[in-house]
């Protein structure tokens, strides 16, 4: 294939409005789409199943930063909205044995053992909230008596206290550190914020490794500080804290979208509800095919080729910063049928979804998020079977960003 004529390239709205919409044209214009984002920076975008699986385990793609040419040559402004997620000191930036060097010291502490192990605590705080989340409802905070945000005090509270009980991360510390992981997935944030962010997400995380480091626990940073002890050269001290930043941005922002958007799809179309009552679907094909509908994580950057590559019937060049975007594939007609942007429960696709990635780096927390997921759904919908949104779902304000993919709140009546 030789390099296709440049369509005019599609701007990326920071805003996410509009996703499903956007990503069908694009879809449409190809597999393989150039994009600009913010800063008016070249970027690409993957946007068809097949192309993006094959992309996502090619061994000629890498994810460390340092191919990024335009970062390289400086041409990316700084304060740009998505330098974090770009260079965090981690497995989601590291290549070949680095990348199994950090990524083997988490998996040693997140065995699957241990996340089966947490199904009783899992199941423990998701009823603390459901109790909560009655009494929140009765001081009828968000629009009139009986209305409350699930996102807030449920669909948020939830994975934030697993990941911070995973991660040695003390409930005075947990607000803010999600504050600063949505500020950080968020794409509208302006450079002086972003730069503040960074630095207060440093100051943070360093309270939380010094606090460990004084009394150590049962947990991934007393792990890892541990493995730093024994031997200094398997872990330095910017991956340690750039790790953590991973750990609590991962370990919550997408579970969170993922039972929020779960959520709104059942409640926008009841009937699919009804089949999950009837028995026709159980809790975990909600959460496949929420994942695949309506994947939490949308345009995740970035993946760099080592060289010029072909992928479709387009060529890459090589250092250009490329999007997978999940959000697209999970609707792609060619994987999933011409009902593809439909919401089906009983839906038994031939290719699994990618929404959780595909290849080495595929997410580490995948056992983890379909544990929360399905406990807290099947929970909260036991305890409030006439749940109903309070808003429509398209009137619903959206969550300022193209990597996440979910809605800002969720204000549902909890009884009719
Ligand atoms: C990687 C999605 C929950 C930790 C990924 C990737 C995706 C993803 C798409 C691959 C990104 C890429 O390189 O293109 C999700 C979704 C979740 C979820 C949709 C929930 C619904 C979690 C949880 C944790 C976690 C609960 C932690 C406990 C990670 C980590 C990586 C990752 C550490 C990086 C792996 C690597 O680079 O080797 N996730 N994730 N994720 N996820 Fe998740």
């Amino acid at each position: 294939p030789s390099p296709s004529p440049a369509p005019s390239p599609y701007t990326l709205d920071p805003t996410g409005a509009g996703q499903h919409a956007a990503n069908e044209r694009l879809r449409a214009q190809g597999a393989v789409v150039p994009i600009v984002l913010p800063g008016e920076v070249a970027a690409v975008a993957v946007t068809r199943y097949e192309e993006l699986k094959e992309f996502l385990a090619h061994p000629d793609v890498a994810k460390n930063a340092r191919h990024f040419t335009a970062l390289r040559e400086g041409a990316v402004p700084e304060g740009w909205p998505l330098t974090t997620l770009a260079t965090v000191e981690s497995m989601t930036t590291a290549d070949g044995d680095d990348h199994r060097r950090l990524r083997g010291l988490v998996t040693q502490v997140f065995t699957p053992r241990r996340i089966e192990g947490l199904r009783p605590r899992v199941e423990e705080l998701t009823a603390e909230l459901l109790d909560a989340l009655g009494e929140a409802a009765l001081g009828g905070e968000t629009g009139g008596a009986g209305v409350v945000d699930l996102r807030e005090h449920f669909a948020l509270p939830l994975p934030m206290a697993v990941i911070s009980e995973l991660l040695g991360v003390d409930p005075d510390l947990q607000g803010r550190l999600h504050e600063l992981s949505h500020a950080i997935v968020s794409t509208t944030t302006t450079p002086e914020h972003v730069l503040a962010v960074n630095h207060d997400m440093a100051g943070v995380l360093g309270t939380v490794v010094a606090r460990r480091r004084a009394a150590p626990g049962d947990d991934l940073t007393s792990a890892l500080l541990a493995a730093q002890a024994e031997d200094g050269d398997r872990l330095t001290d910017g991956e340690l804290v750039g790790t953590l930043l991973l750990m609590v941005v991962a370990g919550h922002e997408t579970t969170l979208n993922l039972i929020t958007n779960a959520v709104r799809a059942l409640c926008t179309d009841r009937e699919q509800l009804a089949l999950v009552r009837a028995g026709k679907a159980d809790w975990g094909d909600v959460v496949e095919e929420t994942l695949r509908y309506d994947s939490p994580v949308s345009f995740f950057p970035f993946r760099y080729p080592v060289r010029d590559l072909a992928v479709g019937d387009t060529v890459i060049p090589r250092g250009a910063p490329v999007l997978a975007s999940y959000t697209s594939a999970g609707r792609d007609e060619r994987a999933y049928g011409p009902d593809a942007s439909r919401f089906d429960v009983t839906r038994r696709p031939a290719v699994r979804h990618l929404s959780f990635g595909h290849g080495p780096h595929y997410c580490l927390g995948a056992a983890l998020a379909r544990l929360e997921a399905t406990t807290a759904l099947a929970a909260l919908f036991d305890r409030y079977p006439d749940l109903t949104l309070a808003v429509p779902d398209h009137e619903l304000p959206r969550h300022p960003s193209f990597v996440g993919n979910s809605t800002e709140t969720l204000p549902v009546r909890l009884h009719r």
